[in-house]
């Protein structure tokens, strides 16, 4: 009797944890890179749902595809992780995509194992305490579209490999500590309507001349120690919509510079510009412009939306005059 109840039991159990092992989605390898992850994260309480006994694509924060049921997604945005990236995460072959967003206590810095993720299409790291230097394989992982690691603590110069990703289509390194020049590569992006954004930086030298040949579509360098003639992001066939280069050390003639037609947003201000400001600005549909604080001379042209901005515009220059500065001479008045 006790040996029939207990065959019948241990087959039902056996039956059980067949079933379990059967329906269960998750890659055994997958499984175990993100209890490492977990351990190495010391056991925080948003991964409660990461049990070892169950379905790994049920967890929070991960995403599985429906093809080889292999973790494509890691996301994490607010709650209670702290310490450094686990290098496991490289350990997950699949994935696509790695967002941290706001964690101030994540710190270290950015795994090199990362390199090993051949799918990786969008890393994010974003509003964390994350330092040190971007890691110079980032260039091997062909496959990036988009790259954000702004409001870190990130040190040291930009990679440049990360120029020659064929799809990346996007890179914003704002608000951190890298030092050094824009690397030359920036010219090779292969993606048109290119989005950079990296303001708020250490970055110095040149805006390199092979930038000249790419179409971005928004560019924000303000507040870097950037020098030279920025020329080369302008033009007037390209699809610029924003520029901001406000407070670098720029200096270069403003008077024969050609604006591209797309132009929305064009702030120059704090930099060492001189020249006068061309009358083609007239015909941008500008709805921000700032040429404050700069060495220009000369009358503003009138029309288009150059009169729509106050004063604070124009303020603080050499010797610009006329509407909305004070007349240039009497016998305009
Ligand atoms: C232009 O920039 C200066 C310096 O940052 C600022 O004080 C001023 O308010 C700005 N004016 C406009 C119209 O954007």
């Amino acid at each position: 009797m006790v040996t029939r109840i207990s065959i019948i039991y241990l087959a039902l159990l056996f039956s059980t944890i067949l079933h379990a092992s059967l329906s269960e989605r998750c890659h055994p390898l997958d499984k175990e890179a993100l209890l490492k992850i977990k351990r190495a994260f010391n056991y925080p309480y948003i991964l409660v749902s990461w049990d070892p006994n169950t379905d790994c694509c049920d967890w929070t924060n991960v995403l599985c595809d429906n093809v080889y049921n292999r973790i494509i997604s890691i996301s994490f945005s607010y709650g209670d992780l702290a310490g450094p990236i686990p290098a496991e995460i490289g350990d997950l072959p699949y994935l696509q995509n790695i967002l941290f967003h706001k964690y101030g206590n994540l710190i270290g810095s950015i795994p090199t194992s990362i390199e090993k993720l051949t799918m990786l299409r969008f890393l994010q790291i974003t509003w964390t305490g994350i330092s040190g230097p971007i890691p110079a394989g980032i260039g091997n992982i062909k496959s990036l579209e988009f790259i954000d690691f702004s409001y870190n603590k990130i040190t040291g110069t930009i990679p440049s490999s990360i120029g020659w990703l064929p799809s990346l289509g996007g890179l914003r390194l704002d608000r951190n500590e890298i030092v050094g020049p824009i690397p030359d590569s920036f010219g090779e992006f292969q993606m048109s309507d290119f989005y950079l954004y990296m303001s708020h930086n250490k970055l110095s030298g040149p805006i390199p001349t092979s930038m000249a040949k790419k179409d971005f579509s928004y560019i924000d360098l303000s507040r870097n120690k950037l020098t030279g003639d920025p020329s080369p992001l302008f033009g007037e066939n390209k699809r610029l919509l924003l520029i901001d280069l406000s407070r670098n050390s720029f200096s270069f003639d403003l008077t024969s510079v050609k604006f591209p037609r797309t132009l929305v947003s064009l702030d120059l201000n704090h930099n060492k510009m001189t020249g006068s400001l061309p009358a083609e600005l007239t015909e941008l549909k500008l709805n921000l412009f700032n040429v404050s604080y700069n060495r220009l001379c000369g009358k503003i042209p009138v029309g288009g939306n150059l009169q729509r901005f106050d004063y604070t515009a124009y303020f603080h220059n050499r010797c610009l005059c006329g509407s909305p500065l004070p007349p240039c001479s009497y016998s305009e008045i």
